[in-house]
């Protein structure tokens, strides 16, 4: 599984796009003190340790199905109810949260519609349920846009993310509304993000997390040495910019 890796290595490849977004999203949807909040597919935790900053670690439970994030979540917050567990099966009895979160994880969940009728579900009535996902079907507009760009010009029509569930314009808004929830709503978040070198950016892609560690992973010697190369030429040595948006859908219980 491509998030069956080190905390670590997710936190240097995504966790660096993933936490601002959860500023993004957080703010977006304006925490209130007091309420109870699930994380789902929280990985190691970006989004988690806003909403333990925002809420307390006793009001924040978190569930991921990959071994070594929820050893992260457990490690690096005690006191959030972190469980190994997937969107599709959550063990929690109904209405018990207030707000119930999935930043990044539809794009990878087994039944995506399961998995909101189980966040719909767990959420008490009137609570908020949302979901992000990277824009990855307008050109240019993901913070992974650089690599799968690069991909394209040394492998033309090689896989790249933007047939993965939400990814396109009011994708999540319609798995929300056939999950039951009302009042739904589409938002784009922004995050950008300065990296001082090439390296720093490329080397991530190395560790084979996600899709386009997995496709790394995947070449030879050579072609990942041509990759490595025409990825620079389209970046340059750094420092440089790299801006993502995410589709955000919002609704109610
Ligand atoms: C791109 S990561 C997002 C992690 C975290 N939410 C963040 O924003 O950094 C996708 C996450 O979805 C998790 N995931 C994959 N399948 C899942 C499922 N069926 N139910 C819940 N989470 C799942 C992965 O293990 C991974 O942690």
């Amino acid at each position: 599984m491509a998030f069956d890796v080190a905390a670590d290595a997710y936190d240097r490849f995504m966790g660096r796009y993933s936490a601002p977004l959860a500023d993004q999203l957080l703010d977006a949807l304006g925490v209130q003190p007091g309420e109870r909040a699930l994380d789902v597919g929280c990985g190691p935790g970006a989004l988690t340790a806003r909403l333990v900053d925002l809420l307390g670690a006793d009001l924040v439970a978190a569930v991921d199905p990959s071994p070594p994030f929820v050893d992260a979540v457990r490690a690096r917050l005690p006191g959030v109810d972190a469980r190994s567990a997937s969107a599709e099966e959550l063990p929690f009895d109904d209405d018990v949260f207030d707000l119930v979160l999935a930043q990044l994880v539809v794009p990878f969940l087994r039944a995506p519609d399961t998995g909101l009728h189980e966040m719909a579900r767990v959420t008490r009535p009137g609570g908020v349920v949302a979901a992000t996902a990277w824009n990855h079907a307008e050109q240019g507009s993901s913070p992974l846009s650089p690599f799968w760009a690069a991909v394209n010009d040394v492998d033309q029509g090689a896989y790249d993310e933007s047939s993965l569930v939400g990814v396109g314009d009011g994708e999540l808004v319609r798995i929300l509304r056939s999950a039951g929830l009302d009042d739904v709503r589409q938002l784009r978040l922004t995050v950008t993000v300065t990296h001082p070198t090439f390296e720093e950016w490329w080397e991530p892609y190395t560790l084979g997390v996600g899709p386009a560690g997995d496709h790394v992973t995947g070449l030879s010697a050579e072609q990942r040495s041509r990759l490595e190369r025409r990825a620079r030429e389209r970046l340059g040595d750094g420092p440089f910019d790299v801006t993502g948006t995410a589709w955000c859908a919002v609704g109610r219980a």
